[in-house]
């Protein structure tokens, strides 16, 4: 589970299952580039570094493809290389059936959630071939296996987060480059304590927790644990895998 002096992106590390992950990865060795749109960002930085460990915050847009090239470029000024990468940047639904949704709220999670994946991916994989590999961990969600109501274009990126998660495999495999996506369950974040506040989605909850079989939500660490085994040698036979890491959700 040794990550010492890796280099590795967490992107959405300004909050929720990104901080917490860019922490662990931190206290377990790993040199962390901090990824947000938000100035968050600098504050887990600033935690990290508090706790004796190494963190460099890169501010930007990741669904925008110069944003997610300027963050592998400002990595390889600072450190040289890449190592690893956690692909984690999201929006949630905007919480309204499919013939009520915009084209620009469906452009918008199919930008950040998909979109932002791909073009991470590119950049990183590109700094990857230079020094001979890597691991690479996308979050998709539960979502990306099966729908919920009023969620189409989360859900429909989420599952092109594990189609892509797979095709890169696929590309890198006999390159070094392992690629594989967490599905979480619902965990206890930001993003959930803002959709909690959409009527529909508060009167659907108990529903969503009684589908977790543990009769609970996740915590963002128990997200980053898997996480760090991935982007660790530990994992050094998993590539192209979509692991559940959500309570029993897709169990029932
Ligand atoms: N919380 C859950 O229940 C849950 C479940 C399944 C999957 N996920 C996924 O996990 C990931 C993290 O979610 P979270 O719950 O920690 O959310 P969060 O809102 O707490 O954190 C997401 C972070 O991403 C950043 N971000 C958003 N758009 C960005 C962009 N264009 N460029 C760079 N940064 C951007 C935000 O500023 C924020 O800091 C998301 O991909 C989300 O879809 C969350």
């Amino acid at each position: 589970m040794e990550l010492n002096d890796r280099v590795i992106i967490v992107t959405g590390a300004g909050s929720g299952i990104g901080a917490a992950t860019a922490r662990l990865l931190a206290a377990r060795g790993a040199k962390v580039v901090v990824s947000d749109i938000a100035d968050t960002g600098a504050q887990t930085t600033e935690s990290i570094r508090a706790a004796g460990g190494e963190a460099e915050f890169v501010q930007g847009d990741i669904g925008v493809e110069a944003g997610a090239q300027a963050l592998v470029a400002a990595t390889l000024d600072r450190y040289g290389r890449l190592d690893g990468a956690f692909n984690n940047a999201g929006v949630e639904q905007c919480a309204v059936p499919l013939h009520k949704l915009t084209g620009e709220q469906w452009d918008r999670a199919v930008r950040v959630d998909l979109s932002g994946v791909f073009y991470c991916l590119k950049h990183q994989i590109t700094a990857m071939l230079e020094s001979g590999g890597g691991s690479i961990v996308n979050t998709a969600s539960a979502l990306g296996r099966v729908a919920i109501p009023n969620a189409a274009e989360y859900v429909a990126a989420k599952h092109g987060v594990v189609g892509l998660t797979k095709a890169a495999a696929a590309d890198y495999g006999r390159q070094g480059i392992r690629v594989n996506a967490v599905l979480p369950g619902i965990v206890e974040t930001t993003m959930v304590a803002r959709i909690s506040q959409d009527p529909t989605f508060a009167a659907y909850f108990d529903t969503l927790r009684r589908r977790h079989v543990m009769g609970r939500f996740g915590k963002p660490g128990e997200i980053g644990e898997s996480v760090a085994w991935l982007l660790s040698d530990a994992s050094s036979f998993v590539t192209g895998a979509a692991i559940s890491v959500d309570g029993g959700y897709l169990a029932v």
